[in-house]
């Protein structure tokens, strides 16, 4: 039998063909820094790749870019040099030996806003050179920078993390707040990483979610959760995603029931153009 992943790859190898420059994009990002967003984008985009997608990764944290290192590859160059240092696209991107390319932001990231037009086409053109991405993931810093607001504006899913505790819940609210209370509309889902258990997670969430839903006036999207799994951290300091070191973790089979969610639920539509995509991005930015 054909699982519901199987066939929706099925469904995307048929749109490929007529479809090809078009890619989806989900941003993830958090209110509390150090929740584990960086190593959620790295496993979720290895199992994305071995489920025959193809995935980048945009490293949007200007302060702490580390995509690159968590990979165990290194980028000598960034978004930035492409801008101020004539270097072009594939010069800044870094493929994974499983062919995730990872394009690191810098504090490149942070000048999108200020872009003349010349530099502006400078970046279109290069990243129009990136044919063939299916789903673009955006890792991006913590907390309630516009930065991070303008990457949640044009993503067409924000997936949320926090862990349980009271503080990374509080800044998860803070910055669910911000997004909605800026008219910002971002599809917002959220993952509930370090469980011990699955109640905890189911009880984090809906804690979470009342909240939003009574004060806000939205509803969150429950994702999954990652347990607490000290194969996460082995790694780490193996500097490979867990999914591929640890195929049988327990951390390893939560991403793949988040991915069989994201993927039934988010990835028939792709909307982008990387075109698109960036033009909307440097108008956000440029406001
Ligand atoms: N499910 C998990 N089980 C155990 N440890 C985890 C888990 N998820 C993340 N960690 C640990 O938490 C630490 C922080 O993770 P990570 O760097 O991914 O967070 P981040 O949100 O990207 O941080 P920053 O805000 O600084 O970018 C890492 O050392 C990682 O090993
Ligand atoms: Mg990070």
């Amino acid at each position: 039998m054909m699982d519901q992943a199987e066939k929706l790859r099925q469904l995307m190898n048929l749109k490929k063909a007529n479809n090809d420059n078009k890619f989806r994009v989900l941003t993830v990002t958090s209110g509390k820094g150090g929740v584990g967003k960086t190593n959620f984008v790295i496993n979720l985009a290895a199992i994305l790749q071995k489920r025959g997608f193809r995935v980048a990764i945009l490293d949007a944290d200007f302060g702490m870019a580390n995509v690159d290192i968590l990979y165990g590859v290194k980028s000598k160059y960034s978004v930035y040099h492409l801008l101020y240092e004539e270097k072009n696209i594939e010069e800044i991107m870094v493929t994974t030996k499983d062919n995730i390319k990872i394009i690191p932001g810098g504090s490149g990231i942070k000048e999108l806003g200020q872009l003349n037009d010349e530099k502006r086409e400078k970046l279109l053109s290069e990243f129009s050179k990136l044919q063939n991405i299916d789903i673009l993931l955006v890792d991006t810093g913590a907390g309630l920078s516009n930065v991070v607001l303008n990457f949640v504006e044009v993503a067409d899913d924000v997936i949320i993390v926090t862990n349980a505790e009271p503080t990374a819940l509080t800044d998860a609210y803070g910055l669910i707040k911000v997004i909605i209370k800026s008219n910002i509309k971002a599809n917002l889902n959220v993952v509930i990483n370090r469980v011990k258990s699955i109640t905890e997670a189911k009880d984090t969430f809906e804690k979470l979610s009342r909240t939003v839903e009574s004060f806000l006036d939205y509803k969150l999207k429950y994702l999954g959760y990652i347990s607490e799994d000290s194969k996460v951290g082995q790694a780490v300091r193996e500097q490979n995603p867990y999914v591929i070191a640890y195929p049988k973790s327990e951390a390893t089979l939560c991403l793949q029931k988040i991915s069989s969610v994201i993927l039934g639920e988010t990835i028939e539509n792709k909307n982008n153009s990387i075109k698109d995509y960036l033009g909307k991005l440097l108008r956000k930015m440029g406001r």
